[in-house]
């Protein structure tokens, strides 16, 4: 039963988080942006805040246990920037470095192995008081940073990724202005923005491979993973074409070559110097060295994506999915077809091993009469998608682990604690935690994977 979902020997079944998204004690910790987006009315949508979250700070051992139970490889949470650095002294919060150590610590006594993220959103108010990343100085307070983590937890975690999905934090952000700290920029000033992002991850790559011995680092991005309508050669390539290409779609930008060329071969593709013209920022030879700094793995978050065909004309444009297709609970279509797309287009162009570092859907779930959360739908989603991944593998893709978003149920950013993305469910009232139907079908994938190497 499940061929389909055997996968190679070696690979990485994980579950994943993010320190905003579920730790809570905001005692212990400094402002960020977040703080002071849901303290101002009707920017959440339930009006909730991250004081508590799903108090993971005191709860982790309870929660790595049920990781434990579940057979899990590996656990990716971030760290908090302003859990660690409170404020702009640089003197570190030992009650926040223990919690990470501590968690750390569990993990590894538990089998399981700590995949950090150094950025998952979390910018420090301090940081963003002086410009954030408009102020080029963030790319060394932020290498400051990941030296401090590298020195402090080196010994024991290898594993890291410098940041979370910078098209979301700085797209939304910096750019949309639906999340904090609510900037709508001109391109030439998100550009910039971006510019400074980039030379932050290479100040962090080299802070890292300073500091632990052999670290391995990469970067997660959730840029397009565009599928093609069918097999036929002419859809695939539109595919490609449509997820190589840069569409300016009003500042918003998604295309793979605009995120990863500049990471993996130090350069803005040409087409971006087509579309934003004199807005581009200048790549000097310095930062161009700076930024591409080698890493040892691609980290993907895959949640859906359009599906794209072949205009007729050498060309491409988006195929309409039948009426009333799959979509998760925020209206999200359900699209398992590109998470082996995306890592067969990822791999092909930057030929990087690849980890899928989310990949999950958000359902309206309850307790059932019996206790349980039966969530048939999200048990059907992962097993499409781990399938669809598997046969990118087998058609060559080096992929080399999968992280479940999420974990556990959590603040799902302006949506609150209305979407629930978790394999374990969250009762909010009592912080009491129940593993759905669906990380008990991940468990058995995992056990299978076990039995069979
Ligand atoms: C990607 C983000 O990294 C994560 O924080 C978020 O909860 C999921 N997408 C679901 O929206």
């Amino acid at each position: 039963m499940y061929e389909e979902l055997i996968f190679p020997k070696g690979f990485v079944f994980g579950a994943a988080t993010a320190a905003l998204q579920v730790e809570g004690d905001r005692a212990g910790r400094g402002d960020c942006i977040w703080d002071d987006y849901c303290s101002k009315p009707g920017n959440i949508l339930d009006g909730t805040n991250v004081d508590v979250a799903c108090d993971h700070v005191h709860r982790y051992k309870e929660d790595v246990a049920i990781m434990k139970k579940m057979g899990l490889d590996a656990y990716r949470f971030s760290i908090s920037w302003p859990r660690i650095f409170p404020d702009d002294s640089g003197v570190p919060n030992q009650a926040g470095v223990e919690f990470y150590n501590n968690l750390i610590d569990e993990l590894l006594k538990n089998g399981i192995e700590p995949y950090i993220t150094l950025f998952h959103w979390e910018l420090p108010t301090y940081i963003q008081r002086v410009g954030g990343w408009s102020n080029p100085t963030i790319a060394d307070k932020f290498g400051d940073f990941a030296r401090f983590v590298g020195q402090t937890y080196g010994d024991r975690v290898k594993k890291y990724i410098t940041f979370n999905e910078p098209q979301s934090f700085l797209g939304y952000g910096y750019r949309r202005g639906s999340h904090p700290p609510s900037l709508k920029m001109t391109d030439k000033e998100y550009l910039y923005a971006i510019h400074n992002f980039f030379r932050a991850h290479g100040m962090a790559v080299r802070a890292l491979r300073a500091t632990v011995e052999n670290a391995e680092i990469g970067i997660t991005m959730s840029t397009n993973a565009n599928y093609p309508a069918s097999n036929s050669p002419e859809d695939i390539e539109a595919a490609k074409m449509s997820n190589l290409d840069i569409v300016n779609d009003d500042g918003f930008i998604m295309n793979i070559v605009h995120w990863c060329d500049p990471i993996y071969f130090g350069k803005y593709p040409d087409k971006a110097y087509e579309v934003f013209g004199d807005d581009m920022p200048y790549m000097s030879e310095e930062d161009s060295k700076l930024i591409s700094e080698p890493l040892d793995f691609h980290g993907q978050n895959c949640y859906c994506s359009s599906m794209i065909k072949s205009d007729g004309k050498g060309g491409y444009e988006v195929a309409k999915r039948p009426l009333g297709s799959a979509k998760n609970s925020l209206n999200w279509p359900v699209t398992p077809e590109a998470i082996g797309s995306v890592c067969k287009i990822l791999y092909e162009r930057y030929g990087k091993p690849i980890y899928i570092t989310e990949n999950g859907i958000c359902c309206n779930d309850w307790i059932c009469e019996d206790g349980e959360v039966h969530d048939s739908y999200r048990v059907d989603f992962y097993h499409k998608y781990l399938k669809n991944l598997n046969e990118a593998i087998k058609d060559g893709a080096d992929v080399r682990g999968y992280f479940a978003w999420s974990l556990m149920d959590n603040f799902e950013w302006t949506k609150g604690y209305t979407a629930r993305f978790g394999i374990v469910y969250v009762d909010y009232d009592t912080q009491e935690r129940i593993p759905k139907d669906s990380a008990k079908f991940y468990s058995e994938i995992i056990r299978l994977n076990k039995s069979n190497r």
